[in-house]
């Protein structure tokens, strides 16, 4: 049953992970369709009306569960428990939890994450919620389109090494799970039809599971889109609309209901993928971003993918800080400055040069007027994306240290 997986026929990328030859992961095909706003009709990701409980209020759609991993609430539960263990790293002292904590929306705090044996990755830790309906995984990958095999590249990545499984101890991290009681019910409940289910095909497929159940509409936004005006202050309702406005244009790339146009849920024929450059960096006036950090033209080096990224969902966006693919800004207030003056202006250093002047910047980053009083109101209207209720979900939080 062991099989390769090959994400791209090109030298391995600090985002690649090199797999060692062990993996069955049958979505090979969907990793050869590449490019920006390529689509895939719903059929080729498969669809499973499985029973699982998704803890969905009416108003939100059903995410896509792919056909080779259909979600059951043993797989989410054993996931739970790799998601928040550390002997699943190579040196015992990073899980995924590590860059993804749930206090602060299952981010880090840090500008750029910190591997498990030291290095810098060069990108900010994403939030993870709802990225069951992301169309595409991580800042910009367009080739990067199933939870199964977005989470190799944290497990097995060498370009940085994150949790650092490699050949030479990949067994000895199998056999740590075996030594855990718990894993020795986790996994056959979860893997019922199989003799010996502790491997790493399964542990990919519960980790997948997890994340992908791992979904929130539960903020003071959401309760007011259901009806409850009081939801939301005169503040954030002022926010709202200078958000959905023309002149802000921000709902363009961050909208719907998840805040992000590169969403898919199983009421889509067609999926989009589109990504933005927005104007961040000019190096040189060449429209180039740094080394390692270009976007989508790091995967296909088409000049016009130059510092291309999703659009991110805005949800929690109060507790992510700092901002951006790179984490280069602080606070809510400076990316509104940024989107404001239409790019960012470096004027010194490796990285000198005007974004606002990128000739691949989006059309919809163009600068506006704002007000002190706009600049609150659009911050208030972010701060009411954030859901309390997820933050404190038993049902994501670390099992290890419950009873
Ligand atoms: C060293 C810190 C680190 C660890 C450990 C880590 N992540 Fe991440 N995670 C990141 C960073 C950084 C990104 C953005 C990567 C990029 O854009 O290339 C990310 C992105 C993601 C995404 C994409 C989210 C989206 O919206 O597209 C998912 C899903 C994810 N991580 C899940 C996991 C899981 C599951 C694990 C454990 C197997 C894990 N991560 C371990 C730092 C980490
Ligand atoms: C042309 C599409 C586009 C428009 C218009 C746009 N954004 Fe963005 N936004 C993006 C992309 C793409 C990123 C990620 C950029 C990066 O990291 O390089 C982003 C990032 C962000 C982030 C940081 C997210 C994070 O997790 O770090 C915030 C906050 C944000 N945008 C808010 C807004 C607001 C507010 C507006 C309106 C004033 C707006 N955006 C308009 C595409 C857009």
């Amino acid at each position: 049953m062991n099989d390769v997986l090959v994400i791209a026929g090109k030298p391995p990328r600090y985002d690649q992970a090199r797999i060692p030859g062990l993996f069955l992961i049958a979505v090979v095909a969907l990793l050869t369709a590449c490019g920006g706003e390529s689509k895939t009709t719903f059929d080729d990701l498969g669809v499973n009306r499985t029973a699982f409980n998704w803890y969905l209020p009416d108003s939100a759609p059903l995410p896509v569960e792919p056909e080779i991993n259909p979600m059951t609430e043993a797989k989410f539960q054993l996931g739970r428990h790799l998601f928040y263990d550390r002997r699943l790293s190579g040196n015992g002292t990073q899980s995924c939890a590590d860059c993804h904590q749930q206090s602060i929306g299952f981010t880090d705090g840090l500008a750029v994450s910190v591997g498990s044996t030291g290095e810098l990755h060069p990108r900010n830790a994403q939030p993870l919620l709802n990225v069951a309906y992301n169309a595409t995984l991580t800042w910009g990958n367009p080739s990067l389109r199933t939870l199964e095999q977005q989470i190799l590249v944290p497990l097995f990545g060498e370009f940085p090494v994150e949790q650092g499984i490699n050949d030479g101890n990949q067994e000895q991290i199998l056999e740590r799970l075996r030594d855990e009681s718990r894993y020795q019910e986790l996994f056959p409940d979860a893997f019922p039809e199989q003799g010996d289910p502790i491997d790493y095909n399964n542990i990919v497929f519960a980790l997948a599971s997890f994340v992908r159940g791992m979904v929130s509409f539960n903020s003071d936004f959401d309760r007011y889109e259901r009806g409850d005006s009081s939801a939301l202050s005169a503040s954030a309702k002022r926010g709202r609309q200078l958000f959905f406005g023309e002149d802000m244009e921000c709902f363009h790339c961050h909208g719907g209901y998840n805040f992000s146009d590169s969403t898919f849920d199983r009421t889509q024929t067609f999926i989009e993928r589109p990504f933005h450059n927005t104007g961040l960096f000019n190096i040189n006036g060449t429209g180039a971003f740094p080394e390692n950090n270009r976007g989508v033209f790091e995967v296909t080096e088409d000049p016009s993918d130059m510092g291309k990224f999703r659009a991110p969902t805005l949800r929690n966006i109060a507790l992510t800080a700092p901002y951006m693919h790179d984490g280069s800004m602080n606070s809510l207030e400076d990316v509104i400055e940024f989107y404001a003056a239409g790019g960012r202006n470096i004027e010194s250093g490796p990285n000198a040069g005007d974004g606002r002047f990128n000739p691949f910047k989006d059309g919809f980053v163009t600068g506006f007027e704002v007000t002190n009083q706009e600049k609150a109101d659009l911050i208030a209207f972010l701060n009411s994306l954030t859901d309390e209720t997820y933050l404190a979900n038993d049902r994501f939080s670390n099992p290890w240290s419950t009873p």
